[in-house]
């Protein structure tokens, strides 16, 4: 793995204090006028490079650029611009030197122009409202000089932000990132235009801040003894037998939020409470309720020592927060409160009382009150909490913003009762989830969120009304790291999604997702040159496998990258053909192999394997939907005759059902013996096998099989079941696993049940 060579000066980017003085006016902002450039004429010009991500909301036609040896600081507010100019000049990339020619830099601070950029000649214009917009236009500039390789492209535009809070999230308890990461980490950031950086810092596994009023956090809480080796679900576990951990100095935190700050991104800190607070018990175990020693946690999942809410635990974390409000000036303290395991407060004597003396319904209400004072009391130092959508569940805190997480329906809610909201849904902004279906990606945690699902995202949930609205304050990408351990990783599976959410939180201005591609494989191509591991899906073909009833399947290209070619061969022929028609009509059972072309890059082929069966020309209606994230490609998926990964759940064959049954109507042309069920396995995920499945004719309603035991040592179990009577017509009654017991992964909850494929022979 090559490094980003950070120590790479950015040589010919220097300012200088020029006597120079403006002859510029105060009407030229509105008098810019497209580019006419005598220099155009110069052979040292050539086509520009523009694609910019977020993209700007206007920007001229593709120009030149223009080879330029400096930017020289020519006129305007010198204070302002030094204050960021630091990260212009550090920045890693390399850039062209060879030539003598020198831009004057010029400011001007406008009200309400958001930002606007006129490079013409050698003249660069930056127009700002408010200091986050100078960032913003220093971060176009940036991209501008890195996309053309060092030189300035002659260019107009103009641009703002459509929503207010731009965020990645980085949790740094799982896996510990040393400060030279999390730097280049809000490098990134700023290169893409986010403005907060949240920072996860206590887990589990590892607290990772030091606390000067409580050493053993650091000597203690800070290192587990060993860790997982490979998924959370595989058996049987094992571990690497290795300490690991680590912690940042208050010196060191400091230094971070000092350089973000520079870079106008603010960094929230996240202490997540009342649950995922093992490692903190395990350094003062008087802070839970049993009170006893445990270690700080080896393996990843939902743990069942939280917080007690006993006036030793506040007065805990308020010494905590006394310490961390001096290092992070954010408005906003993110202090967690989600997956918190109620089992502990049900069985202590104490929470049970508290609950009757404070009058309170129940353990949700008990969340509640302790997050509610945990809120009273950073309102109190002039901070405001955020909190995880749980921090809905019993009464929401008075002031509190909320991370919807679980879906839509938290932010929703928060909105509707007039809180404000930063959506981050699982189905769209989790960025530990698979990104591509290729049997070779390095493991990840489950899922499947390929770049064009965070493209197609739409922040602003459909069901809320528009005087709500405003309360979307805006959207975060989230790395949760338990299967990233370096930053290497962090890289792979962050960066290419990070560039597609910071052009949906931006405004989507480039409007489809044929064009945006364009962009994020200029963005990779430049990010793979300068040693960054990103990944690079774009060329991987993106098929809509599709069922039509008495006729079959074909495969149908959906959302191909603009400029680029799709290849195929078909089962049992040598010959590769290129793809005119956008679809192909699988008929013969056997490998499909397909793969895409732009220019002279050549990506990974893709192999579909198509097992041909019955219900391929036959049609299926479900009773209950499966969830919108987990619903493949409709309920035809599960009868295209392509299996599902026997290692993922995501992708598009599974289909995934929160808590339901499933219930499927299947029509076939000819009468059917038997059927075979698949269906995934992954307790870790809370996704259990079901309870029984039962095939029905479904004119006579007659049972036709029936089997309740299934199980399996692997991640997808398989069940066959042989029709007592033949039936062209067939109801598959697949009963969910129900409440998960406890002692179980993802107890109290309802499981979710994964199918795919129905075989019908
Ligand atoms: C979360 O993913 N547990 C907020």
């Amino acid at each position: 793995m090559k490094k980003i060579p950070f120590t790479f000066c950015f040589a010919m980017l220097f300012i200088a204090c020029s006597t120079k003085q403006s002859t510029i006016q105060s009407n030229d902002l509105k008098n810019m006028t497209p580019m006419q450039s005598s220099a155009a004429q110069s052979p040292s010009f050539s086509i520009a490079n523009l694609s910019l991500i977020p993209h700007p909301q206007s920007i001229s036609a593709p120009g030149l650029v223009t080879e330029i040896k400096s930017l020289v600081f020519a006129h305007g507010d010198r204070d302002k611009l030094e204050q960021y100019m630091p990260w212009l000049e550090s920045w890693p990339m390399p850039v062209s030197t060879n030539s003598s020619r020198v831009a004057n830099v010029e400011l001007y601070k406008y009200d309400d122009v958001g930002y606007k950029i006129s490079i013409i000649d050698d003249t660069v214009r930056l127009y700002y409202d408010k200091d986050e917009n100078l960032r913003n236009c220093l971060a176009t500039l940036l991209q501008l000089l890195q996309l053309n390789k060092g030189r300035l492209p002659l260019v107009e535009l103009s641009d703002n932000p459509q929503f207010s809070y731009r965020g990645m999230h980085l949790d740094v308890g799982r896996h510990f990132f040393d400060v030279e990461d999390i730097k280049k980490y809000v490098d990134y950031l700023t290169f893409y235009k986010f403005n907060n950086f949240h920072w996860h810092l206590s887990e589990d596994q590892g607290w990772r801040v030091e606390i000067k009023r409580y050493p053993k956090l650091q000597e203690i809480a800070a290192y587990r003894p060993q860790t997982l080796v490979g998924h959370y679900s595989d058996k049987p576990e094992t571990y690497d037998g290795k300490k690991y951990g680590g912690y940042y100095t208050q010196a060191q935190m400091k230094e971070v939020v000092a350089y973000a700050a520079a870079r106008g991104i603010t960094v929230v800190p996240e202490i997540d409470l009342p649950g995922h607070m093992t490692a903190a018990i395990a350094a003062y175990p008087e802070l839970s309720c049993h009170g006893k020693q445990v270690e700080v946690a080896q393996k990843w999942g939902i743990f069942f020592d939280v917080l007690c809410p006993t006036e030793t635990t506040f007065k805990f974390l308020e010494n905590v927060f006394d310490e961390l409000l001096e290092i992070f000036p954010s408005k906003y303290i993110h202090i967690g409160g989600d997956e918190c395991p109620k089992e502990q407060w049900k069985e202590s004597s104490f929470c049970q009382d508290l609950i009757a003396e404070k009058d309170l319904k129940d353990e949700h209400g008990l969340q509640s009150y302790f997050i509610q004072r945990i809120e009273k009391y950073l309102n109190s130092k002039g901070r405001s909490i955020i909190g995880w959508d749980e921090i809905l569940e019993g009464g929401l805190a008075p002031n509190a913003t909320v991370m919807s997480w679980r879906g839509e329906q938290g932010g929703i809610d928060a909105a509707n009762s007039n809180h404000d909201v930063i959506m981050t849904p699982t189905s769209n902004c989790y960025f530990d989830y698979y990104q591509s279906e290729d049997k070779d990606e390095p493991l990840a945690i489950g899922g499947y969120l390929p770049y064009d699902k965070v493209y197609n995202y739409q922040i602003i949930p459909e069901a809320l009304s528009e005087d709500k609205h405003k309360f979307i304050l805006g959207a975060q990408g989230n790395i949760w790291t338990e299967y990233m351990p370096t930053f290497e990783k962090v890289e792979y599976m962050g960066m290419t999604r990070m560039a597609t959410l910071a052009e949906v939180v931006w405004g989507k201005n480039s409007k489809e997702l044929g064009k945006f591609g364009e962009l994020l494989f200029d963005h990779t191509t430049m990010w793979t040159a300068a040693g960054a591991n990103i990944a690079n899906h774009l060329l991987e073909p993106k098929l809509d496998i599709s069922v039509t009833e008495g006729k079959g399947v074909a495969v149908n290209l959906s959302n191909a990258l603009a400029g680029s070619q799709v290849f195929y061969q078909r089962p049992l022929d040598s010959s590769v053909k290129e793809l005119v028609s956008g679809s192909i009509e699988l008929e013969e059972a056997g490998d499909y192999i397909l793969h895409m072309e732009k220019g002279k890059l050549k990506g990974k082929s893709k192999k579909i394997t198509y097992s041909k069966h019955l219900a391929n020309t036959g049609s299926i209606t479900l009773e209950n939907p499966p969830a919108a994230k987990y619903s493949g490609n409709g309920p035809q998926s599960i009868i295209n005759g392509i299996k599902g990964s026997d290692e993922k759940y995501g992708g598009m064959e599974w289909l995934g059902f929160a808590g339901d049954d499933m219930v499927a109507t299947i029509s076939l042309a000819e009468a059917a013996q038997s059927v075979e069920l698949r269906f995934y396995k992954g307790q870790g995920q809370w996704i259990y096998l079901p309870a029984r499945v039962r095939i029905y004719d479904a004119e006579s309603l007659e049972l036709l099989a029936e089997e309740s035991n299934i199980e399996t040592e692997d991640k997808v179990a398989t069940v066959m079941m042989k029709l007592s009577s033949p039936s062209t017509k067939l109801i598959v009654d697949v009963t969910n696993y129900g409440i998960i017991p406890a002692g179980k992964q993802g107890s109290g909850h309802a499981a979710w049940l994964f199918v795919d494929e129905v075989i019908i022979r």
